[in-house]
């Protein structure tokens, strides 16, 4: 791991000074296993994972190997995933972002993916892929840094972690012009993401009546 931004600034500790500790760090491609163990916790209740495996054991099960597949096989590389760590060096949040132009996986890629994907989504293939159609559908065209997924241990959340994580990688969109986009997929984190600018820009449900997601744009401030 390479660390990008070092010591979080005293002001942007929320409770104790040990929360002054936190470091934000770029993800390597030995991160994978970690980060994935992380997301994988933060994920089991999130709605767009329950319309692919709907029960909850079978999701619980799967999340792991999804999230390591995907990252090793396409966002890892990308250079975007960033790792928020306490003071004991564990991976608390985790922050995976596609650089503007490479949101899409390529085709190679995703099928040298293919048998861990399979393992993964078992008999719900058919389920993620139109799940994965519908959300390229909605997917902005002009170029952009791209959140696909971000997710702080349970146990751990509410102390700033993921704030440090999205105040990092959008300075960066910042001070590159460059804009900002997710798929939000609680309604109760939608007012999350407006403290960091970003802005609804549409709703639309997953296909087989499934829930609501918010697509939500951030243009970058200007110096
Ligand atoms: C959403 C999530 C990543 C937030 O992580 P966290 O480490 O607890 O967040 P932080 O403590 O850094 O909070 C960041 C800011 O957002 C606010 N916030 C946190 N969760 C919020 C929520 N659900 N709704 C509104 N605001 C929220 C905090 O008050 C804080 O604001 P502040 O900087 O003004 O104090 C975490 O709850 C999580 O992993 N959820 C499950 C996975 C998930 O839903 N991911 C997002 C999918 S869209």
């Amino acid at each position: 791991m390479r660390e990008i931004i070092g010591d979080i600034p005293p002001q942007k500790a929320h409770t104790s000074e040990e929360l002054m500790e936190r470091r934000v760090l770029g993800a390597g491609t030995n991160d994978a296993e970690r980060c994935a163990e992380v997301l994988a916790a933060a994920f089991a209740d999130d709605p767009l994972m329950a319309q692919i495996w709907p029960g909850s054991a079978e999701r619980k099960r799967s999340l792991p190997l999804y999230f390591r597949t995907s990252l090793r096989s396409h966002h890892l590389a990308g250079g975007g995933v960033d790792i928020a760590v306490g003071r004991d060096g564990d991976a608390t949040s985790v922050a995976v972002w596609d650089p503007p132009n490479h949101w899409r996986q390529p085709a190679v890629s995703t099928l040298r993916a293919a048998p861990h994907l399979l393992q993964a989504l078992g008999t719900r293939v058919l389920a993620a892929l139109k799940i994965r159609r519908a959300l390229d559908h909605h997917h902005p065209k002009p170029a952009h840094w791209y959140l696909v997924n971000i997710g702080t241990r349970p146990a751990l959340g509410g102390l700033g972690f993921a704030g440090a994580l999205l105040d990092t990688r959008l300075a960066v969109c910042d001070e590159t012009q460059m804009p900002a986009y997710l798929v939000c997929t609680r309604e109760e984190n939608i007012s999350l993401y407006e403290k960091y600018g970003f802005r609804v820009t549409e709703a639309f449900t997953l296909p087989a009546s499934g829930p609501t997601m918010w697509s939500m744009w951030r243009d970058p401030e200007t110096p």
